[in-house]
């Protein structure tokens, strides 16, 4: 159903796995700054007959992020600041002004941003069966809506111009590709 055309790096989960408690921080971001994304798709005009999904979106990213605060309380991890990531200002850096080019750009780099989540939330879930049971639950957990997602947010890039939208994801699916081969030392998840 993902349609990337690069893989996640092998270097990714071995990084991420022996800096949880700093991947832990940036993830809790993550879900804070979907949050506000769904909220901000519903300045598009063409989106105002979607509101009532968007805030359903919101609402399960807040959700999401009270899990991850929650799950830091529990480890003692005080919630921090969080680290820019190239991957996601260099796919934003792309989206272009104008209406109808503005929001069918921001949907895709939204749908890409929620298709990564659920792939790697996907590898966490298997990479931390063995020594990190709770937390492999956990993002074995997230998969289901992340991917609903990424589904949602092309779909609404359809909806509006199916073929800008074919056009563009081409685009995207090289820049993310492009972008992916990017070293990225931080121990975060995009
Ligand atoms: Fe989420
Ligand atoms: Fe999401």
């Amino acid at each position: 159903m993902l349609l990337f055309r690069e893989k996640v790096g092998p270097d990714w989960l071995p990084k991420v796995i022996s800096n949880l408690p700093a991947v832990l921080v940036d993830h809790a971001h993550l879900e804070r700054k979907a949050a506000t994304t769904a909220l901000n798709l519903e300045k598009y005009r063409d989106l105002f007959a979607r509101v009532g999904e968007l805030n359903a979106i919101a609402i399960e990213e807040l959700q999401h992020f009270q899990l991850v605060l929650d799950l830091l309380k529990k480890r003692g991890i005080p919630f921090g600041q969080p680290y820019p990531s190239p991957w996601i200002s260099g796919l934003m850096r792309s989206v272009r002004n104008g209406q109808r080019h503005q929001v069918i750009d921001h949907l895709l780099c939204c749908s890409l941003i929620e298709g990564r989540s659920c792939e790697k939330f996907q590898f966490l879930a298997a990479g931390l069966k063995e020594k990190e049971p709770e937390l492999a639950t956990f993002y074995g957990s997230l998969v289901e809506s992340e991917g609903n997602h990424y589904a949602t947010y092309l779909l609404m890039a359809r909806e509006i111009d199916e073929a800008e939208t074919s056009r563009r994801l081409d685009f995207y699916l090289d820049l993310d590709a492009q972008l992916m081969r990017v070293p990225n030392p931080l121990p975060m998840l995009h």
